[in-house]
């Protein structure tokens, strides 16, 4: 295993990412982390990630300089070798602007992180400070026009330091420079892979769960339904789904969560139809803020309903993932932000939780669900939001509504599938405003609704920008909504960014 330290760079959570692909297992965790606890984990390496301090300020992250004595091979990057320099006699200068981009180095005395890579080489720089004396014990093994010890070392006592990012792609040998340095100089054995993850977490189930019970809130999303999964694996019917149809879900979706679940895997699942409890709930009610506040509380009234009447249920199941983990444990200002899972726990029952994707990004997770035999349509689901169709439907939610923003997003759907444009776009659906305006259809005068399509690119719904759908794919799409679905007699295409948009009209 290798333990990175963070120091709050932007970057943090992609060195553990790196590392994972060369199929070593790899965590995050604070800087805040004594060496022994470090020594108790038994890592091969330490990696110290940049950050945005400088190693001046009164306030900067720091590390136990006792890592440094543990005789477990240390990667600086950027922050971190700074940080390494300065623990040792080197010298950093402290500056007023940040370097930011493009770099190239010229490498000095085949330096060990960079074998088989050519003497010049580009590099992606974000610092302010950098390392202008190396540490007696070290030599320069890379510099660059602006940055005199781009990278350093003392083979010795397996200490490293980088002031770029090997972790970003822009770097051109960055994979290769983590490569050399978990598997030549920590020795890795690089047999980190989602079979053994497996393996290994059957195990842990079995032994944390024993013969008790559990239960599982299933959405149909990706987490909760890769979750399912592999606990079903480990424990089969000792795990129960409840799975509730709130009557906002897309088309086909609970045919689909139904006949995945409860036929193929054989699951103990509880399939609960609330939609018309959820739909008198929401008449007359127009407000988005209050429709969000019913559809969640009505969701937790519905589930508690059901847990209620099951007895001897010690667990629940949640699909944490690693990122949730990290941006509320690692405790660096840039990230912390408090996580919420499930809406919320029945308040008259005590679960314990079972949390076995804690330690997986998504698409791990998504590689697990494919190995655990879910179903592509499931595993690559587009973010769908809880309250679902109810905030697709501007205004009041009714059935007739509801049918034509389910319909028109079902033809969204297949039209994009068709036209192969599913993986470019990150989330797709169409959105009903409440606006009826004046067409013609087959010489009659038409006063119908408006549908509008939004489609968007994004990393990780935070910003987005609209997505560049090619015209004639727009094209069809349109004929076909006006064409194929009652009461649309005209379409939109939504072109706003995030901000100042968001994503979802409602
Ligand atoms: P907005 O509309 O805020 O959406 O730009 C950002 C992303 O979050 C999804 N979303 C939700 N997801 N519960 C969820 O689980 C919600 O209440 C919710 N509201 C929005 C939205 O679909 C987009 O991916």
């Amino acid at each position: 295993m290798i333990v990175v330290l963070d120091f709050g760079s932007q970057y943090n959570q992609l060195i553990t990412r790196r590392i994972r692909e060369h199929g070593v297992y790899s965590e995050l965790h604070s800087h805040r982390l004594s060496a022994q606890d470090i020594k108790a984990m038994n890592p091969k390496g330490i990696i110290l990630s940049g950050g945005p301090h400088s190693v001046y300020d009164e306030n900067s992250f720091r590390c136990d300089p006792e890592i440094f004595e543990l005789g477990i091979p240390v990667l600086g990057i950027c922050y971190g070798m700074q940080l390494m320099a300065s623990h040792f006699d080197g010298e950093v200068s402290k500056a007023d602007n940040r370097e930011y981009g493009k770099a190239t180095i010229d490498l000095q005395n085949e330096p060990v992180l960079f074998r088989d890579t050519p003497e010049k080489q580009t590099v992606w720089m974000s610092h302010g400070d950098k390392v202008i004396q190396a540490p007696d014990s070290f030599r320069v093994d890379a510099t660059s026009s602006s940055t005199p010890i781009a990278a350093m070392s003392n083979d010795d006592s397996k200490l490293y330091g980088v002031q770029f990012h090997p972790e970003v792609l822009h770097t051109e040998y960055g994979n290769q420079l983590l490569k050399q340095f978990v598997f030549d100089v920590c020795n890795c054995s690089g047999n980190w892979t989602i079979e053994n993850f497996i393996e290994m977490k059957i195990k842990d189930i079995r032994a944390q769960v024993g013969d008790r019970n559990v239960l599982c809130a299933l959405s149909g999303g990706v987490d909760s339904s890769v979750v399912a999964a592999l606990i079903h694996k480990a424990i089969g019917k000792q795990l129960t789904c409840i799975f509730v149809d709130h009557g906002l879900l897309r088309k086909n979706e609970a045919e689909e969560v139904t006949a995945t679940f409860a036929d193929d895997f054989d699951m103990n699942f509880i399939k609960i139809d609330a939609a018309d409890r959820f739909l008198s709930k929401l008449e007359n009610v127009t407000d988005p803020e209050q429709k969000r506040k019913i559809i969640g509380n009505e969701f937790i009234y519905v589930f508690d309903d059901e847990a209620d009447k099951l007895t001897n249920m010690d667990f629940l199941a949640q699909g944490t993932l690693y990122t949730d983990v990290i941006e509320s444990g690692t405790d660096t200002a840039q990230t912390i932000k408090s996580h919420h899972n499930v809406g919320g726990l029945p308040e008259n029952m005590q679960f314990e939780l079972i949390e076995p994707l804690n330690t997986l990004f998504k698409d791990e997770v998504r590689e697990l669900g494919l190995q655990l035999g879910l179903p592509e349509t499931i595993v690559w689901r587009q973010p769908f939001p809880g309250p679902g169709l109810g905030i697709r439907v501007l205004g009041e939610v009714t059935k007739e509504k509801l049918e034509i923003v389910r319909e028109s997003d079902a033809i969204l759907r297949e039209e994009i599938a068709a036209a192969g444009l599913e993986r470019d776009i990150w989330q797709y659906f169409t959105v009903l405003p409440d606006i009826r305006s004046v067409g013609v259809m087959g010489d009659a005068r038409t006063y119908d609704y408006t549908i509008g399509i939004r489609a968007v690119t994004s990393v990780d719904g935070m910003t987005s920008d609209w997505a560049r759908i090619p015209w004639d794919v727009l094209e069809k799409i349109s004929t076909r909504l006006v064409n194929d679905v009652d009461h649309i007699n005209r379409v939109v295409y939504d072109v706003t960014s995030k901000p100042p948009a968001t994503i979802e009209w409602e």
